[in-house]
């Protein structure tokens, strides 16, 4: 017995020098070492290496001195706002360099032709980066994250909810819930003497998008739907605010006030969505309805033609991470679409007209200049030569999608301005090359909700040009801002006039 506690001293002071060993010298220290060498050696630097910051006091202090940039409502470069640091790195070190997310190496690209090579990869060489684990939590581990084997599964089961003939049924859905936007704003203009009124159209959006995703994915449950969402928005809202903080290993095990919500968040959630999905799958009906969770379910629960019975099955857990995932991804996506492409028809308010008969491509335009998602990211599993770049194994490469929709080689000189007409003969003749448009990414794992978003778009753009003209309020200040995806940063007031007001 005298002997025990000795021993459990010793085994306990072998584990914490084991960790300390690996966490603190390799990979706090020799790892950076020796990758920023290898890279050196290919002639690709960057900033240096500082120990567990990495370059993150650097991004920090640019982020926050670009965030009192204000631009003109005509121009629409807002990279020096959202990616100072890329910029500034490019121009220092070139067009592929190497920073320092904490401890984690990113190589940042900007070549069209290895982003194609390294997105259209179905080898399973590359995999997406690691998400931080609050943002897991509340987008949940679906597909977006997944990777692999378990990755085709869920792809498998989710793709026929998505196909063009479910889609259609779901867009009478879209357009009663803009329908009923509409309507309450012309209430609202109908009280005034002049006809106009000033509205945050981002926020409306925003209200709506959520309306749209909690009919089509729950159906008759839209209502607890919409809670979800409001518990999700919060989550996220944690996981931003500390993304860019030095990470400390373990902290987010600590009862700090911080994770003590967190964790009573993360809660709530799961037990609002099991409540909408339990009574669906006790009912023996086998009738899991016609929302986009009846769907995923149907498919979830068939017997594969000839296969084994049960095998394209999700769990429960794996379930309630698709719906997180529908909500996350379906909602702030389409409702910045929308409210970017409403801002450009503000600043150039000709093309309000020529959009009843052109809106497909003044929504790629959208897409192009003001895409919602912003940078990409995919990490080798083992080390792989790109085009002339080594990637060692996990070294995360970084597709910034707003700088490579900006490229003159690619877009033509015109690349900063709107200019809808360039996809008059369709999106993969608009650049000088077929793929330039990377909004919804490409390759096996592009937007699976893409014809849903533009769906939605088109659905909500129709009935508000049939009632509405607008222009952008004297109040809006141009500052588009990364919060995860791009925002306005203080909203979009438009002015909203009624047509027949007008005419
Ligand atoms: C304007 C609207 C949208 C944009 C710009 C957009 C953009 C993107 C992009 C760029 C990706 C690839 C991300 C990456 O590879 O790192 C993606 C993936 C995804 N999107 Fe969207 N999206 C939009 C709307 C939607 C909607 C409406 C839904 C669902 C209702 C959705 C669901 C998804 C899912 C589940 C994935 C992951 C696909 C996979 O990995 O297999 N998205 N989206």
């Amino acid at each position: 017995m005298a002997f025990i506690v000795p021993l459990f001293v010793v085994a306990l002071l072998v584990v914490a020098a084991t960790w300390l060993w690996d966490y603190t010298i390799m990979r706090l220290l020799w790892r950076p070492y020796t990758i920023s060498k290898e890279f050196r050696q290919q002639g690709i630097h960057g900033p240096p290496y500082r120990f567990i910051k990495g370059c993150k006091v650097d991004i920090k202090n640019m982020m926050e001195e670009a965030d009192s940039l204000v631009l003109d409502v005509l121009n629409h470069n807002y990279l020096p706002r959202i990616a100072p640091h890329y910029l500034k790195w490019r121009s220092q070190y070139g067009e592929s360099f190497l920073y320092w997310f904490g401890p984690k190496p990113r190589i940042c690209i900007f070549d069209y032709e290895l982003a194609r090579q390294i997105l259209s990869s179905k080898s399973g060489h590359f995999v997406k980066n690691d998400p931080p684990p609050t943002l897991v939590a509340a987008v949940g581990k679906g597909l977006a994250l997944l990777d692999g084997i378990d990755w085709v599964r869920h792809r498998r089961v989710i793709n026929p909810a998505f196909a063009m003939d479910k889609l259609k049924m779901m867009t009478t859905t879209m357009l009663a819930c803009s329908q009923s936007m509409i309507k309450e704003l012309d209430n609202q203009v109908s009280e005034t003497k002049n006809g106009e009124i000033e509205v945050d159209i981002n926020k409306e959006f925003r209200e709506l998008s959520a309306d749209v995703i909690s009919h089509t994915a729950f159906g008759s449950n839209y209502k607890l739907g919409k809670e979800v969402f409001k518990v999700q928005h919060e989550l996220v809202a944690i996981s931003m605010a500390s993304l860019l903080d030095v990470q400390i290993p373990g902290l987010k095990y600590l009862p700090t006030e911080r994770n003590r919500r967190k964790w009573v968040l993360e809660k709530n959630l799961r037990s609002s969505l099991l409540q909408i999905i339990q009574p669906r799958l006790a009912s023996n009906s086998n009738e899991y309805g016609n929302d986009l969770l009846g769907l995923m379910l149907q498919t979830s629960m068939a017997t594969e033609p000839g296969g084994k019975e049960g095998s394209l099955r999700l769990s429960i857990d794996e379930i309630i991470n698709e719906c997180k995932m529908f909500f996350f991804a379906g909602h702030d996506t389409t409702a910045l679409l929308l409210t970017w492409t409403v801002f450009l028809l503000s600043v150039h308010p000709e093309w309000q007209e020529k959009l009843r008969k052109e809106m497909q491509m003044v929504l790629l335009e959208t897409l192009r200049l003001y895409c919602p998602a912003l940078f990409m990211q995919r990490k080798p599993v083992t080390d792989i030569t790109v085009g002339t770049t080594k990637l060692p194994k996990g070294v995360a490469v970084v597709i910034p999608i707003p700088i490579m929709h900006r490229d003159k080689e690619v877009w033509g000189e015109d690349a900063d301005e709107f200019n809808p007409l360039r996809f008059e003969n369709g999106v993969t003749r608009a650049a000088k090359i077929p793929h330039a448009l990377l909004a919804f990414a490409m390759g096996p794992r592009s937007c699976i909700g893409q014809n849903f978003a533009m769906l939605e778009a088109k659905s909500v753009l129709a009935v508000l040009l049939q009632k509405f003209s607008f222009t952008i309020s004297p109040n809006y200040v141009h500052a588009p801002s990364e919060l995860f995806m791009l925002r306005p940063k203080f909203g979009l007031p438009v002015i909203l006039r009624q047509l027949d007001v007008c005419n």
